[in-house]
């Protein structure tokens, strides 16, 4: 089946899982809520993990989405025909509602009926059991039932056909993934092997039905979930007959544009465009989520500054001088009508950009210049080439390609020694926010969930009734909360805050759940964060009796169900975050 825009893949595919009783939600936003256990989202099952350990949704035990996603650490491949760093994933979860059979069922009738892909270019990958789990025979019979024949069928160990759990710990479990033979020059061979690239991964079926615990151990879970995922990108591609994902409608444009400003043609110039259009249009997405953010040395807002500095580099080998970026994310904006967060942040994205590249240009003069310094020698050594890399920006390719032109050597051992060094201690770093596991449901977290609840009231009560919630951010440890106001707090007002909040605790107040669609829960007076986008059903938490409640929001939870099971609410700290935003952070003992 051809399909012209992305657009039609994701209807087909939302359409098809609706008519098997599934519920549509929203995509979620690519800065994790709650979960201090990764930067970005990474798959449609993140924002759904709660409900994968066994909470109830407001929708029901089968939902469907289009789900965006980032995922950096393939960013080296980046520049061949299938790998991104964005990416939108198409997935359908059973929360402890269907199982293998049926989920292969699904995906089959999926590929074959509704998209029409012919079976000879099919192939599947299935668990093939260790100490952990064993061989998954149940999904190759069902696979064979079908149709798929034994010789398509590989059965592979846990580094291939495991999913999860997404940080170190949390919901997992084998998969099965399905591929398709891409070059149409030649027949697919009668054997599937999966070492070969031109079978390519489409789809992934994770049987979740182990959460792997702290000490390493697969434990299993409450329910056994499915968790699939679908690259948009790529299944696009292969529908179309096309086997490079930047000659699909999804990236043409974005190509042209950059055609159109270098000069140059994409026949010989494809890893250097491929890298700018994939680099520039993750960066649009992150500027312009609902929960956008900016370039800068920390966490997220690190990963969105690299992806523009590695897009200005590349523009630079094609001959982009002037700023490009922002021309390139215009280019970008037209293909995603549906996500309209971007097109709310349109100026954002523009603005920011321009930005990014102007401070790039100073910084690379500057290490341009360091360069000559250092070029003096016969020889660059590893630790000046780091130091270009780390406080100039400068790739080491740049270094090297520098140092050629004087006829100079780099000492690439001891820059790769120095890089290694750099990379472990980052990847300590980052093991740091795996630390507190994935998104958990523990007393802790539940207590800081609803003093988040009373703390937003006694703000509106306290300072000022505009007063709404910017975002919150919460670990079994302490919660961070925040919103608009325009000055700092005095002393007086943080103690008439804490007062007002721990006398709500006193009162005992009973804390009730609903579920309610989206429209009611407004009209009522729900509080909602701004931005975000809810399902037509959702969750609302009100804190006090039915009738003379204070406090209602929509929100996922879990909270305690009185108020008086929290103990003590405490700020600890109280500070600036952006121009009119102030963040609180705050404690219960
Ligand atoms: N969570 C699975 C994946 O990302 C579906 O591949």
């Amino acid at each position: 089946m051809k399909l012209d825009k992305r657009q039609d893949l994701i209807r087909e595919y939302i359409d098809f899982f609706k008519s098997k009783e599934h519920k549509e939600i929203p995509s979620s936003s690519l800065i994790p809520e709650n979960d201090p256990t990764v930067l970005f989202t990474t798959a449609g099952m993140h924002p759904l993990v709660p409900f994968l350990l066994g909470q109830k949704h407001s929708l029901g035990k089968r939902l469907v989405d289009v789900q965006k996603c980032i995922r950096t650490q393939d960013i080296e491949e980046v520049g061949d025909t299938v790998h991104h760093t964005f990416f939108e994933m198409l997935g359908n979860w059973s929360l402890g509602d269907y199982f293998k059979k049926e989920a292969i069922e699904y995906s089959f009738e999926f590929l074959t009926k509704t998209l029409k892909l012919p079976l000879e270019r099919l192939a599947v990958s299935v668990f093939a059991g260790d100490k952990d789990a064993s061989k998954d025979e149940e999904s190759a019979k069902t696979w064979k039932k079908l149709g798929i024949p034994e010789e398509r069928i590989a059965y592979l160990p846990k580094k291939n056909n495991w999913w999860g759990p997404a940080g170190e710990t949390g919901p997992c479990g084998p998969d099965t993934e399905m591929f398709y033979w891409k070059p149409n020059s030649r027949k697919a061979p009668k054997k599937f092997d999966p070492n070969d690239d031109d079978w390519v991964e489409i789809w992934n079926d994770v049987l979740m039905q182990y959460e792997k615990t702290k000490d390493g151990r697969y434990i299993p879970l409450k329910q056994k979930n499915v968790d699939t995922g679908m690259g948009v990108e790529r299944t696009f591609a292969v529908l179309n007959g096309i086997e490079d994902n930047y000659q699909t409608s999804i990236f043409i444009p974005v190509i042209r544009e950059i055609e159109k400003i270098s000069g140059k043609k994409y026949d010989e110039n494809k890893r250097e465009m491929r890298i700018i259009a994939d680099h520039i249009r993750a960066a649009t997405f992150i500027l312009g989520d609902q929960r956008g953010i900016k370039p800068s040395n920390i966490g997220q807002g690190y990963v969105l500054r690299r992806l523009i500095r590695r897009a200005i580099r590349y523009g630079r080998l094609i001959g982009m001088e002037e700023n490009f970026t922002s021309k390139v994310a215009k280019a970008v904006l037209p293909v995603y009508p549906d996500y309209q967060e971007l097109h709310r942040n349109h100026k954002f994205i523009v603005s920011e950009l321009d930005e990014e590249e102007t401070r790039f240009k100073e910084t690379l003069e500057k290490g341009l210049k360091k360069f000559n310094e250092v070029a003096k020698n016969k020889i660059i050594t590893g630790k000046e080439a780091f130091l270009l890399f780390q406080s100039y920006g400068f790739p080491i390719e740049m270094t090297q390609e520098l140092a050629e032109e004087k006829e100079i050597k780099v000492d690439l051992d001891e820059y790769n020694e120095e890089y290694k060094k750099h990379q472990d201690l980052s990847r300590i770093s980052s093991a740091g926010i795996f630390k507190s596991g994935l998104a958990d449901n523990s007393e802790a977290t539940k207590k800081l969930h609803t003093a988040t609840h009373l703390l937003n009231e006694a703000l509106r009560k306290v300072l000022d009734k505009n007063i709404h919630q910017k975002g919150s951010n919460i670990t079994p440890e302490r919660m961070r909360f925040d919103f608009n106001f325009p000055r700092k707090l005095t002393p007086e007002e943080i103690k008439k805050i804490e007062d007002w909040v721990n006398k709500r605790i006193d009162e005992a107040l009973p804390v009730h759940r609903e579920e309610i669609p989206l429209s009611q829960a407004t009209e009522s007076g729900a509080q909602a964060e701004f931005g975000t986008k809810y399902p037509e059903l959702v969750s609302v938490y009100t804190i006090g009796d039915k009738k003379t409640w204070f406090s209602k929001e929509i929100c996922t939870g879990p909270h305690v169900s009185n108020t008086r099971e929290i103990g003590r609410f405490k700020i600890i700290k109280e500070e600036s975050v952006a121009s009119g935003i102030r963040r609180i952070k705050a404690i219960v003992e």
